[in-house]
């Protein structure tokens, strides 16, 4: 398999590079639609990105933090001020740094039970969001786990034959194990996809995917991911090789 990607010295490097391929993203959102929608990944990885994006004057001030709109490409069924919610991660680096109104972040509501009321909360929150436009974001961050999972879709998971529903509750082998994701459903008709992927934990896997010969039945969920714009891969050089 095929992977457009940009290999960086280390993750700065690559970060940086992430939010010099998102500006003209966000640009062309807000002079099309008038707003850019991103869906953050979670996990350790992104966490520089968002960190430079609130703390570099050049990225937090150019950026139109009016008519920017946060969703997230999964969420783990805890507390938002959990240690263990991508939410907060993204509130610690980059959202209680900049001037986003508070209803441009759209959380995933992890509070009602069980699990599969929230799927359902957050499919409508992205029905409200998206009208009757396609539920395009303009642009999807994710990550990649040792295993091939990305968002929370996890290899063998029923979420990725998901034909209807934009986002599911699942069970997974990590910790915490109850997950709320977005299904191949929606993320496979991203307007913009980042695969975001540091460290030598990751090579394996990175070779593992670059040697499937049909992604449509890819044992690993990130290999699955198809959208029209094929995903750019931000590498560093310890997870390239
Ligand atoms: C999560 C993420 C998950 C993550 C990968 C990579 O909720 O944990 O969405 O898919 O992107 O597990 O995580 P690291 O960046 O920490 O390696």
């Amino acid at each position: 398999m095929k992977l457009d990607v940009r290999v960086l010295p280390d993750l700065v490097s690559l970060s940086r590079a992430v939010l010099e391929e998102t500006f003209p993203i966000i640009k062309e959102a807000v002079a099309k639609r008038g707003k850019f929608s991103i869906a953050l990944s979670g996990g350790h990885t992104p966490e520089k990105m968002y960190s430079l994006w609130a703390q570099t004057e050049q990225y937090r001030d150019k950026t139109p933090w009016d008519r920017v709109h946060l969703f997230w490409s999964d969420e783990r069924y805890v507390s938002p001020h959990s240690r263990l919610s991508n939410y907060q991660m993204a509130s610690e680096t980059l959202i209680s740094h900049v001037p986003i109104p508070p209803e441009n972040v759209h959380l995933v509501p992890t509070t009602l039970s069980p699990p599969e009321e929230c799927a359902r909360a957050y499919e409508t929150e992205l029905l409200k969001f998206f009208g009757a436009e396609q539920p395009a974001f303009d642009l999807q961050l994710l990550g990649l786990g040792p295993e091939g999972h990305t968002a929370s879709l996890f290899p063998n998971s029923s979420a990725l034959d998901e034909k209807l529903r934009w986002v599911a509750a699942v069970r997974v082998p990590a910790d915490p194990p109850e997950r709320i994701t977005l299904t191949p459903v929606i993320l496979n008709i991203g307007r913009n996809t980042f695969f975001l992927v540091a460290g030598e934990n990751k090579r394996a896997i990175l070779s593992a995917i670059r040697a499937e010969s049909n992604a449509q039945t890819s044992r690993y969920p990130a290999a699955r991911i198809h959208p029209p714009r094929e995903p750019v891969w931000f590498l560093d050089q310890a997870a390239a090789g």
